[in-house]
């Protein structure tokens, strides 16, 4: 399985590209890729033709309080200090503002440190130096898969580290869990991946996971942190989606254990997903080893956020009143009614949808709908639906290893949702009728509230 876009450019000179540089050139990433495609033609009031994005995990659901919220005084205040140089490893006022704030959300086990934190250009750049500190050209991180695609880039494309998936089962387990997590397969992996004698440095969870909205219990993390432990492999978490929890559920946040390692324990957050910020670029690592954060600081200069921006992400989570009683409460409601309004129709289009706890997105399944259970046939349903207007993101590009599974985000305007959604119908109806007996029994017309 080949997960990103591979394009052998024309007769490039050889000598004008280091091996990296052109490692870098000769391949397309497939979200990345979709994502200007998306943008060059987005769907809007003005362009009805366009392409609703549901591949591109955006949260737009409180966009225009966002807007509003930033607009105030407090947030980008220009000052001539602006225009200078400063602690690039970040200022120190968003540094106490966040440590507060995962005092508030992510009951810490420990006080979180202001000053060992480390504030990058989004998590995407937290990847890339993670691994950069932590592995050599080689070296072997371990993720479940399905997952987030680009973490396989994030920690290549300049560390060079290779991410070896643990795939997860589709198939249910003793417990009737489907895509379950456990922590013995870890270990085996760990220990077959070293018996061929590759350096397995690292493992990184992304919980709430991306694409399957799981949340993972304490337990669970615990065991898996212990068996990382043991072998002596760092543990990253990244928890991007740490507050897109549906309304009424819990999230267990590292910060919250009694880490067996904290040597190799690391806290990946930002505000692209939960505060729906990713044009702002901030994410944080918080590292319990002073080693790494050495390493991180000396980076830093290179993947700094801008002061500015920094000092608006303060004022953000520091405002109690509007963060924590207006905006994350709504926007966990409104994250659990986006998943259950869209969960409903693409039920209804015959896609098996897998139950969520969190994220902005749902795991769907229109295996029963493919012509063929091929990879191929999964990508042409994509195009289909992108020919149709609609772009989702076929879960083999996502690691999965079964053809059919599709990830769908819904935290876009109710309007692109429904919109989206009614062209993906189309197309799902369209193949139906080409292969009658698989035209689901009740396949109302779409719309939906709104
Ligand atoms: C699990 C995960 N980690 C990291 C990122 C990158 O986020 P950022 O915008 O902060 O670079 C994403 C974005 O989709 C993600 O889903």
């Amino acid at each position: 399985m080949a997960p990103e876009v591979k394009s052998v450019p024309q007769n490039r000179t050889e000598s004008v590209l280091s091996k990296r540089g052109k490692h870098l050139a000769d391949y397309q990433d497939f979200l990345v890729a979709n994502l200007n495609k998306a943008s060059a033609n987005p769907f809007s009031e003005e362009n009805p033709g366009g392409i609703v994005n549901l591949g591109t995990a955006v949260n737009r659901l409180l966009e225009s309080d966002l807007a509003t919220r930033l607009a105030q005084d407090d947030c980008f205040k220009f000052s001539p200090l602006n225009q200078h140089y400063y602690d690039f490893r970040g200022i120190k006022c968003l540094k106490i503002s966040l440590s507060n704030f995962f005092a508030r959300h992510f009951q810490p086990y420990k006080r979180v440190i202001a000053e060992k934190m480390i504030i990058f250009n989004g998590v995407s750049s937290c990847l890339d130096a993670i691994s950069h500190v932590l592995c050599d050209p080689g070296d072997i991180i371990i993720t479940p898969t399905p997952v987030y695609a680009r973490i396989f880039t994030d920690v290549h494309d300049a560390a060079r580290a290779i991410v070896e998936p643990l795939p997860l089962s589709e198939e249910e387990d003793e417990n009737g869990q489907t895509f379950a997590l456990k922590p013995e397969e870890l270990e085996r992996k760990i220990v077959s991946l070293r018996a061929t004698g590759k350096n397995v440095r690292c493992f990184i969870l992304v919980t709430p996971n991306n694409p399957l909205g799981d949340i993972y219990s304490a337990e669970l993390m615990m065991e898996l942190l212990n068996v990382c432990a043991k072998y002596e492999v760092h543990f990253v978490s990244d928890e991007i989606y740490g507050l897109s929890v549906f309304e009424g559920t819990k999230f267990t946040s590292l910060l919250s254990l009694d880490i067996p390692d904290p040597s190799r324990t690391h806290l990946l957050w930002g505000f692209s997903k939960d505060f729906g910020l990713a044009g702002l670029r901030i994410g944080v690592i918080y590292s319990f080893s002073e080693d790494v954060f050495q390493a991180l600081s000396n980076m830093s200069l290179y993947k700094c956020t801008p002061q500015i921006v920094q000092e608006a992400a303060a004022a953000l989570i520091e405002d109690i009143e509007w963060c924590d009683k207006f905006y994350l409460p709504l926007n966990s409601t409104r994250l659990a009614n986006a998943y259950e309004y869209a969960a409903s129709r693409l039920q209804s289009m015959g896609v098996q949808v897998r139950p969520a706890k969190a994220g902005l997105f749902i795991w769907g399944n229109a295996r029963s709908l493919l012509h063929s259970p091929t990879e191929e046939d999964e990508m042409k349903l994509h195009e289909e639906a992108l020919d149709a207007g609609v772009y989702i993101v076929p879960g083999m590009k996502l690691y999965c290893t079964t053809p059919g599974w599709f990830r769908l985000i819904t935290s876009v305007t109710r309007k692109e949702l429904q919109v989206g959604l009614d062209r993906l119908q189309e197309v799902l109806e369209a193949r139906a009728k080409r292969c009658p007996e698989k035209l689901p029994d009740n396949v109302p017309n779409g719309g939906g509230d709104n």
